[in-house]
């Protein structure tokens, strides 16, 4: 099963890839993890990314499009995999179709995540992660139980996205708004779309999204 989740930041698009790559065994192919990474590393893509991403801008569509294809050939992709965060444009979307046409594969489902945009904004600038495991906390919604104190691990480090400013936030949305947005009607023409409702709560958002994918796929 492949899918796309499509949402502004903060949508939730990253949290419920994780919960829907452990439920299905479908691999969460975020770019936006993918580009941090190429950051940290040093790598030609990072080197150009980085001040692209820190301004709240988008990568070319030349790069984005060469790193997805090489990463859906990898063996993990072959259960099906979830696309956090591309397409982003109408450009990378039709290069997805053509694509996926020449790889032999289909997507099963976009899952469209609508939020509020304040709400958006309070989501991402609260959010930090235990640099030793990952689990995600929010100054506004979820802190941990004991201040300064991974929940999961323990842990006392946490790691605050470079892009989690207020001012980089509200371009980004900008930008959804401009330029990813206009993919909705793409999906909807494709028969492809389907719409949850991502001011609800993660367990609810997650039951809405089980119940747009095909259930014969599902078992
Ligand atoms: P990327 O990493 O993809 O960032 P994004 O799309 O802005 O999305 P986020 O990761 O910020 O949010 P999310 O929807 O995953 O929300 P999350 O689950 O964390 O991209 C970063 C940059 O890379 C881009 O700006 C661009 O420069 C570049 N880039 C990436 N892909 C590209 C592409 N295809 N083309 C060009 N450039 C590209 O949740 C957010 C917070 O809300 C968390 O604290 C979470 O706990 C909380 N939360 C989640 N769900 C709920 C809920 N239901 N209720 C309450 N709180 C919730």
């Amino acid at each position: 099963m492949n899918l796309i989740l499509l949402g502004p930041p903060g949508a939730g698009k990253g949290t419920q890839a994780k919960r829907l790559e452990t439920a299905f065994g479908l691999k969460q192919l975020s770019t936006g993890d993918m580009l941090r990474s190429a950051v940290r590393e040093g790598t030609e893509v990072g080197l150009k990314a980085k001040a692209v991403m820190d301004a709240g801008e988008l990568v070319s569509d030349e790069i984005m499009v060469r790193m997805i294809a090489d990463r859906i050939d990898q063996p993990d992709c072959r259960n099906g995999f979830i696309l956090d965060g591309f397409p982003r444009t109408v450009a990378q979307a039709e290069s997805l179709d053509a694509m996926l046409a020449r790889k032999g594969l289909m997507l099963d489902a976009v899952i469209q995540m609508a939020v509020d945009d304040e709400a958006l904004v309070k989501r991402v600038i609260g959010r930090f992660t235990c640099a030793s495991c990952g689990a995600g906390y929010n100054d506004f919604f979820h802190r941990p139980k004991v201040e300064g104190v991974c929940d999961v691990c323990g842990g006392t480090k946490f790691d605050r996205r470079a892009d989690d400013t207020e001012e980089t936030v509200r371009a980004r949305l900008q930008l959804f708004h401009d330029q990813t947005a206009p993919i909705l009607p793409y999906y909807q023409e494709r028969g492809l779309l389907k719409a949850v409702d991502g001011m609800a709560s993660m367990d609810e958002v997650f039951s809405q999204i089980v119940a747009c994918l095909p259930q014969e796929k599902l078992a």
